[in-house]
């Protein structure tokens, strides 16, 4: 480590102590975040986390819909995003009043939400999913149409394992669709032995060339079993860092090199001090939103995770 950072660590470390805070950071966070965090997990992992944490403060090392969560969840703690630029795109792709209107030309329809939306869409949801359980969360649906949204891949990875009809919102994650099918086929013959692991937010397409489809967490803890000893990784590539840091001595390929999260890079290091120092930036979720959200989350928070 370098000294400027060894002397950012040491700071974060007694400011951490002094605000009683813990520093959560998801599986796409920058190598040196991740390891000085306290947790480091998938969305419903972190959720899970911050539901249970007995901190004052929560730093958030990640985007703004899963600070929102947390504050959704601790309305007692102080919610702090080092930056508050880090949004998702994929989460603006739907508004709360556009998702009033679409639940009006399907009034029977139940709503799931993925995590990677505002909380005023959670408010507007039935329930809510996370990549690591949006299955078991739709199979517990009664009703005879789901409306899905924002993410229309996950949602067709979902109508397909399920068999139920949905109606898809024309949701994307910019980053998962630069990972091609056309790469994992060349990466196949170059690593035969290779297991394809990728994440539900890639296009069908790249799904269909895939051994597993799991969350970033549930690719952590597949890389740990004995018989996978390469694995090309179809996510976006922060999270090599823990995988490689997780399993010495296995090789881990990404699909592409371009399947960056712009957002999630957003938080660095001196952020995190800052965050610390200043107490900012606090999200926190108006009252009348949050219960209503928090009513969806909970839901999805007692199915717990499928992978
Ligand atoms: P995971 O919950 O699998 O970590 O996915 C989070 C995410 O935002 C993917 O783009």
């Amino acid at each position: 480590m370098e000294s400027r950072d060894a002397e950012l660590v040491e700071k974060i470390s007694a400011f951490r102590k002094r605000r009683n805070a813990v520093i959560l950071a998801h599986n796409y966070q920058l190598g040196e975040v991740q390891d000085i965090a306290d947790f480091v997990g998938d969305s419903l992992d972190l959720s899970q986390r911050a539901a249970e944490t007995d901190a004052d403060v929560i730093v958030f090392c990640g985007v703004q819909f899963m600070a929102e969560t947390a504050s959704i969840l601790c309305p007692d703690k102080v919610v702090l995003l080092p930056d508050i630029n880090a949004g998702c795109p994929l989460a603006n792709m739907i508004t709360a009043e556009r998702l009033r209107a679409k639940k009006k030309e399907h009034p029977q329809a139940a709503v799931a939400c993925y995590i990677n939306s505002s909380a005023e869409v959670k408010a507007e949801s039935d329930v809510c999913c996370t990549s690591a359980n949006a299955v078991r969360v739709v199979e517990s649906l009664d009703a005879r149409e789901i409306l899905f949204v924002p993410d229309q891949y996950l949602g067709h990875y979902v109508s397909a394992r399920t068999g139920k009809r949905m109606i898809l919102w024309p949701g994307l994650c910019p980053t998962h669709v630069r990972i091609k099918p056309e790469r994992i086929k060349e990466l196949k013959r170059e690593y035969p032995q290779a297991k394809v692991v990728v994440h539900p937010e890639c296009t069908p397409e790249v799904i269909a060339l895939a051994d597993e489809v799991l969350s970033t967490s549930g690719m952590c803890r597949y890389a740990q079993r004995d018989e996978v000893r390469e694995m090309v990784v179809g996510t976006e590539v922060g999270i090599i860092h823990r995988l490689k840091k997780e399993n010495p001595g296995k090789k881990f390929i990404p699909i592409s090199e371009q399947a960056i999260c712009p957002n999630m890079k957003l938080i660095t290091l001196e952020k995190v001090l800052w965050s610390l120092e200043d107490m900012g930036s606090e999200v926190k979720v108006p009252e009348g939103i949050r219960l209503r959200a928090k009513a969806a989350v909970d839901k999805m928070l007692k199915i717990g995770r499928e992978s």
